[in-house]
């Protein structure tokens, strides 16, 4: 279909036809849908009538190929105009096979695999008739106590931005137009929603315009340039404005400036929240300010629909904003072939083909090893395989390994840990006992805990949080253990024996008594569908942690937000430590673990890195090199990183950024030679004015394998380049 036909279409559109094309709502709303509510239900406190719902123009929550195809085949019966349903849908981990959550993802700094991750979650989602995925989430996270850091892939602008692309080629691929087994991709949550005050969801998020183009905006904008075609508004302020109401981000940012003119989607019922926000007076003025702004779909709220026509009858909203948005939403639907085909990839017999196949498993059990970061090796991992082993504690036995945001996923269908160790080592080798509960003491528990432990040689301790103390909405202030795990953990290290932790969690955690007690610990996060297979591989050595963390992880919660890349101060903590700087007089400065922490079975010695010039000018390039070595015994995987301080600019400049990052694979023995590239364009920054360039002057480059390690490589930009 051409263009000219899409815009016939809109041209043949009632006004109210066009409002309601602006509206998402979930399954249940629809004919056709397994769960369909009665009209008396939903619908009616909604109050919207069917005749609305008919000329809706997309659905939440649709999957499924047969019922997709039904909500689908109901629609286009009743819909005047023949315009079918988008089927929009939170993919964002894996769809039926579940990765590891995007927060372990970022720590296997590995894009190739991150992207092989969202292709095969588009395969398994588009047979089952999904068109657009809300993912990639990209907001940058600094604060723990945040539930949902576990679904953006760290604190780093750079390494976000670099996973966003990753993700986005994944969902898309080369071309939506042909490939029916990608779907769309929507980038959220626009703006800066993982910034909110005290960590505490939806809270308001206050930050300078220069912050928020230089550390938040570059992972969307990166989603944007790789196609990305859709995006989510987030539900938070930015600068006292709610973000679904922000004509400043919407319309003059993502419009005018980046060129962006794909859909926009509000989050759920944000249009309305405008209203609690105290920014809209009603449901009017709501809607108003929503499509002002620039949001074109509404999701699960009525404020469009109800409103949006009368508006724009009284003279109050431009038309043309109203066919400006039914004109985007349109052209999605031509793009993915929907006028032609309106079920796409929709296909029960590949469902049954494709999904939770063995080779989407692998590549689930792949990505699972390379996710967990080994933070702490007493030479106590890894065990074995004739080694007895005592495996303890609420996740020993647990399915909950899939996290949050993996609805389509089964705990059924995940290998737990125990399943995991029986295929590395003889049944009689291995004890199990549960402990305690996630939160609280199970009588005689902890006593049994004892008694399985004194069979074993070593003990294996499988703790975290359970998968609802992490995602939306479920923000925390004490970041520890729950208190039940912390004693368990002293319980059995009373027995003397070797104790390592394995940990499933959503968030960096303040580890005191878990880092101190035990003489390993591995971070699994929330490993997936393959989670115990994949941990076993570790545990039990055949595969090499190589993973490194991708957020810091604070010494304690009264330090956070803590990141590697923030500013020096006036009065920085130095040596001799004196008493008018600033420093907290209980705790370190430093987080306990670093950004790009992360151990590994083997060792890796960096020899002393040489950079090709000590001065460059803005049309030149250096390279800074340095040779790595595996020396150790075993093979194993090193994320080489490379960080640039810039010495002095015209406003502070952060500690060190990363700039680039390498993995690589040795072998015992074996060296390589990585180098990195300076650029002038690297250097460039926001200046107070908010214009992006770079300042001649002195830099620091340091590679390393994290954000705190690297001898320091000093170099000048002898001239600038600038772009308004
Ligand atoms: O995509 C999500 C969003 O991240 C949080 N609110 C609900 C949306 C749709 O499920």
């Amino acid at each position: 279909m051409t263009k000219n036909k899409v815009e016939a279409i809109l041209e043949e559109m009632t006004r109210e036809e066009k409002v309601d094309q602006l509206m998402q709502l979930a399954t249940l709303f629809y004919e056709g849908s397994r769960q369909k509510g009665k009209i008396t239900g939903p619908m009616e406190e909604m109050g919207i009538e069917l005749n609305t719902v008919h000329n809706s123009g997309s659905v939440l929550g649709g999957a499924g190929a047969e019922e997709v195809k039904s909500i689908q085949k109901a629609h286009l019966e009743k819909n005047r105009l023949g315009i079918p349903l988008l089927m929009m849908a939170d993919i964002i981990h894996g769809f039926k096979t579940i990765f590891p959550v995007p927060l372990a993802i970022g720590c296997s700094w590995d894009t190739d695999l991150a992207e092989m991750s969202a292709e095969i979650a588009a395969k398994e989602a588009s047979v089952s008739g999904v068109h657009v995925t809300f993912a990639p989430m990209v907001d940058l996270v600094r604060d723990p106590r945040w539930g949902r850091v576990m679904e953006s892939t760290g604190e780093d602008s750079f390494l976000n931005a670099s996973f966003a692309k990753a993700f986005v080629r994944g969902f898309q691929g080369e071309n939506l137009e042909t490939d029916m087994d990608r779907v769309a991709a929507c980038v959220k949550h626009f703006a800066a929603y993982g910034a909110p005050a005290g960590g505490r969801d939806y809270n308001t998020v206050d930050m300078s315009e220069r912050e928020l183009r230089e550390s938040y905006l570059p992972a969307y904008k990166a989603a944007l340039d790789e196609g990305c075609e859709m995006v989510m508004t987030a539900f938070n302020t930015v600068d006292s404005i709610p973000a679904s109401a922000n004509k400043k981000l919407m319309r003059h940012l993502l419009r005018d400036e980046w060129g962006f003119d794909g859909v926009i989607i509000s989050d759920w019922g944000a249009v309305k929240e405008t209203i609690a926000h105290g920014v809209a007076a009603d449901e009017a003025e709501a809607a108003q300010k929503a499509i002002e702004a620039g949001v074109d779909i509404e999701m699960m709220t009525t404020c469009y629909v109800k409103h949006l026509k009368r508006l724009v009858e009284e003279g109050k909203v431009d038309e043309h904003l109203l066919d400006d948005s039914v004109l985007r939403i349109l052209k999605l639907k031509e793009k993915l072939g929907l006028f032609e085909n309106p079920y796409r990839g929709a296909d029960e017999e590949k469902e049954k083909e494709l999904i939770l196949c063995e080779s989407h498993r692998q590549s689930a059990r792949e990505l699972a090893v390379k996710s967990c970061v080994l933070l702490k090796n007493e030479s106590v991992l890894p065990l074995h395989k004739e080694q007895k082993v005592a495996l303890i504690g609420p996740f020993a036995e647990s399915g909950d390994l899939l996290g949050p945001w993996s609805w389509q996923g089964s705990k059924e269908d995940a290998v737990k840990l125990s399943d995991g160790f029986k295929t590395k080592t003889k049944g009689e080798n291995l004890f199990i006992s549960r402990g305690c509960d996630i939160v609280t003491a199970l009588e005689g528990e902890f006593e049994k805990a004892v008694e399985t432990a004194r069979k074993a040689d070593v003990i294996v301790l499988a703790l975290g949080e359970h998968s609802k103390m992490s995602g939306e909405a479920k923000c925390r202030a004490d970041i520890r253990l729950p208190e039940v795990q912390l004693e368990l953990i002293k319980k059995l290290k009373e027995l003397g024996k070797p104790v390592s932790v394995i940990l499933f969690n959503g968030r960096p955690l303040d580890l005191h008594g878990v880092i101190d007690e035990a003489d390993a610990v591995l971070e699994a996060w929330y490993p997936g569908t393959e989670g115990g297979h994949a941990i076993a591989d570790l545990v039990y050595g055949d595969k090499n942690p190589s993973g490194k963390l991708s957020m810091s992880f604070p010494y304690s919660v009264g330090q956070v937000p803590v990141y590697y890349n923030a500013y020096t101060t006036g009065r920085p903590k130095l040596e001799p430590v004196t008493e008018y700087v600033s420093k907290y007089l209980d705790i370190p400065n430093e987080p306990l673990l670093q950004f790009g922490f992360g151990l590994s079975y083997t060792t890796f010695s960096y020899n002393e890195p040489q950079i090709s010039a000590d001065a460059f000018n803005s049309q030149e390039t250096l390279s800074a090199s340095v040779t790595v070595t595996n020396t150790g015994d075993v093979p194993g995987e090193e994320v080489v990183q490379f960080y640039v301080r810039d010495v002095t600019g015209e406003v502070v400049r952060p500690l060190k950024e990363l700039k680039g990052f390498k993995k690589m694979y040795l072998e015992p023995g074996q060296s390589e030679k990585v180098s990195f590239t300076v650029s002038e364009e690297m250097l460039r920054y926001h200046h107070s004015d908010l214009t992006f360039k770079s300042d001649p002057g002195e830099f620091v480059a340091f590679i390393g394998p994290d954000s705190n390690t690297g001898e320091p490589l000093n170099f000048s930009l002898t001239s600038s380049f600038q772009r308004v």
